[in-house]
């Protein structure tokens, strides 16, 4: 039976200025998705997950955002009734971790039924179903996950009801170093910390830092990169949540990173380097912190992945 794999990348969401609606992709981790033919049925059953959270995922179709996200786009395209698709969802990502590895099983889900199906439907197309797979997750509607790691790149969310969507610039030479302390976090739990107010004063530093970012990037000049990259808003609020979180963002500062923050909604933590040698130097710096409070970690150092969710193989 046609079967289709590929591999969904991590993402980290909120990029310091833009809560809910920045986000880029990263290389690794990322998660594999198969989606397979099967006669026998219609609609989507989930036959295997494997890795980092199989224990803790539901294999219910509507209940698992790979599940939601693949069942609405068959839906969609008319072959609920006449069509069954199994799906397995290899994590090779931690779950709770700031992430995305909920927006990579529901992005790699969408992108591989949709392959399965002949590939009617664009990328941009499929955000939709994505972001309701992701929603079973964690109950808010946001594509700042979802949306890099579909399509790769940074991404820029001018509203997350209508899914207006844009790609930004990358500057040549950035990296990333993610580290992913072991500490769980859920997105909802983060979330349910943060204040629905935001001081006026608190508002027009934030949004001085995010036009200036998306400045930066089209100008591609690094060092108002550098200065753009602080979170006066939500970081303040999330990271009592984080241990050692002060000194894991000086010591990747002080390593010459041009920012540093909350990877998403943790505790994963990001820091934006104008080259791989740097990146892996804060990198290990960021993990010596955690590890000088008591935490193990593991770090991850790459490009902005400008590639989104890759079909690695189809099979007749
Ligand atoms: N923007 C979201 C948050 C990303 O920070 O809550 C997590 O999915």
């Amino acid at each position: 039976m046609k079967e289709v794999r590929v591999f969904a990348p991590a993402t980290v969401a909120n990029v310091a200025v833009g809560f809910d609606i920045l986000g880029f992709a990263i290389d690794r981790p990322g998660d594999e998705i198969v989606a397979r033919l099967n006669p026998s049925f219609t609609g989507i059953r989930i036959t295997d997950i494997t890795g980092t959270a199989d224990k803790i995922l539901p294999r219910e179709t509507e209940k698992n955002t790979a599940g939601v996200a693949a069942q609405r786009l068959l839906e969609h395209l008319g072959r609920g009734g006449d069509t069954g698709i199994e799906l397995e969802i290899h994590k090779r990502m931690p779950f709770g971790s700031g992430l995305g590895s909920s927006a990579a099983s529901a992005a790699g889900a969408a992108v591989a039924v949709n392959e399965l199906l002949g590939a009617p439907l664009t990328r941009e197309a499929l955000l939709y179903f994505t972001v309701l797979g992701e929603e079973v997750a964690d109950g808010s509607f946001h594509a700042d996950n979802v949306a890099p790691c579909l399509v790769g790149g940074i991404t820029l969310i001018r509203s997350n009801e209508s899914l207006d969507v844009h790609h930004l610039p990358v500057p040549a030479g950035l990296h990333i170093a993610v580290v992913h302390p072991e500490i769980e976090i859920l997105t909802r739990d983060a979330r349910a910390v943060l204040s629905n107010q935001v001081p006026l004063a608190t508002a027009i530093r934030q949004m001085g830092g995010l036009a200036s970012f998306i400045t930066a990037l089209y100008t591609n000049d690094i060092s108002l990169l550098g200065r753009s990259l602080r979170d006066h808003m939500v970081e303040p609020q999330r990271k009592q949540l984080i241990t050692g979180f002060d000194d894991v963002q000086a010591a990747a500062l002080e390593r010459g990173a041009l920012g540093c923050s909350i990877s998403g909604a943790g505790p994963s933590m990001f820091a934006v380097c104008d080259s791989g040698y740097l990146a892996q130097a804060a990198g290990q710096g960021m993990q010596a912190a955690f590890q000088r409070h008591g935490i193990d970690s593991q770090l991850y150092v790459s490009p902005i992945n400008q590639r989104g969710v890759e079909v690695i193989s189809v099979t007749e």
